[in-house]
């Protein structure tokens, strides 16, 4: 049984910073074991211009004195984004990426997309300039049932997009259902995904049955079993289209244990173990790297990381902290739900 792996120290695709308290309290968990993180932008107000991102990355790099850890911007995508900008951005090596958010669709996302023919232009300059494109993939139609609205989202808005500007590299974010893989699965290029550690792990009988668990609330909500094990085949399958993005989005527990509970789950302190657990369950230990510290990377046109992180495995289960303390309240850590018996031994 292997009970020591050595990996690249991996990457976050997709992950929640926050600002202020919140920023300073959880930046570090996800510092200790990730070197790069795609940031998302859905600030209050969003990151919506060059000129914001750059200072974001600023309030990051301040949260974070002397860590190893290189945040990689994205721009919240608004109807009234300046083309120009996103390219200038990018150009400049402020901006990595643009977030599309379904107006409505997620936490913070008010000023998002409702007609997706008005940012066409936007679309054409990045697929001409190599930027790419993150998707909150649901649609917000009150009429669609909140558990179909990433397979309705494929239909009706992102094969469209796709097949309107067919240079454009997309990332369909945090996918949740066998829809979305098949779907990623059937394009020929330019097209990834990324999955979570908390949607290789729960169904939404974790989230409803035996009493509601605000803490297993997210959206894209989590679905039935057979997604879950469409998502854990995809990311176990050694396909490269398939990588992480945890996206850790912390609320404090105030926010979460509430009459409207805030969507997110936060996975940034205890991803690494969780998911060599996941690996390990499938049989499938030799494909983690691949997925934490080689797809994605390949994915965005970055080299690997030259660091490693160390996972060990004992024979009784590891304990992790229940909650991390903020300024801006606690936030409860994810909780699989069964022993975790790997934990990071060495970071180099
Ligand atoms: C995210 C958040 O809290 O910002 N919440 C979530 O449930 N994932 C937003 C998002 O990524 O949808
Ligand atoms: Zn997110």
């Amino acid at each position: 049984m292997t009970r020591r792996l050595v990996l690249t120290r991996p990457d976050d695709f997709h992950l929640h910073l926050r600002d202020g308290a919140m920023l300073a309290g959880i930046a570090p968990e996800s510092a200790r074991d990730f070197a790069r993180a795609i940031i998302m932008p859905n600030l209050v107000p969003p990151v919506v211009t060059g000129a914001q991102a750059a200072a974001y990355r600023e309030r990051i790099a301040a949260a974070l004195p002397g860590a190893d850890f290189t945040p990689l911007m994205t721009l919240y995508l608004t109807e009234d984004t300046d083309p120009a900008d996103v390219v200038a951005a990018h150009a400049a090596g402020i901006v990595t990426a643009v977030k599309l958010y379904p107006a409505g669709a997620t936490t913070n996302s008010a000023s998002g997309v409702r007609d997706f023919d008005t940012v066409r232009p936007v679309f054409e300059a990045m697929a001409e300039a190599g930027v790419p494109l993150c998707v909150h993939g649901e649609v917000t139609d009150p009429d669609i049932d909140i558990f179909d609205r990433e397979a309705v989202f494929i239909d009706r808005v992102l094969d469209p997009i796709r097949r309107a500007t067919p240079g454009l590299r997309v990332i369909m974010e945090h996918v949740t259902t066998r829809e979305a893989v098949d779907y990623v699965r059937s394009a020929d290029t330019g097209l990834g995904a990324t999955i979570t550690t908390h949607h290789l792990i729960i169904n939404r009988n974790h989230l409803l049955v035996g009493g509601m668990k605000p803490h297993y609330y997210c959206l894209p909500v989590a679905k039935r079993e057979v997604h879950r094990q469409a998502l854990v085949a995809a990311a176990i399958s050694g396909d490269a289209r398939f990588f992480l993005g945890t996206d850790s989005a912390p609320h404090s527990n105030d926010r979460k244990e509430c009459d409207c509970c805030a969507a997110g789950c936060f996975t940034a302190t205890n991803t690494m173990p969780i998911l060599a657990e996941v690996f390990e369950r499938e049989g499938a230990l030799d494909r983690l790297e691949d997925f934490t510290s080689g797809f994605g990377a390949a994915f965005y046109g970055l080299s690997r990381n030259a660091g490693t992180i160390t996972l060990e495995r004992s024979d009784t289960p590891t304990a992790f902290p229940a909650r991390i303390e903020t300024g801006a309240g606690p936030v409860t850590v994810f909780n699989p739900g069964f022993a975790v018996h790997w934990s990071v031994t060495a970071r180099n």
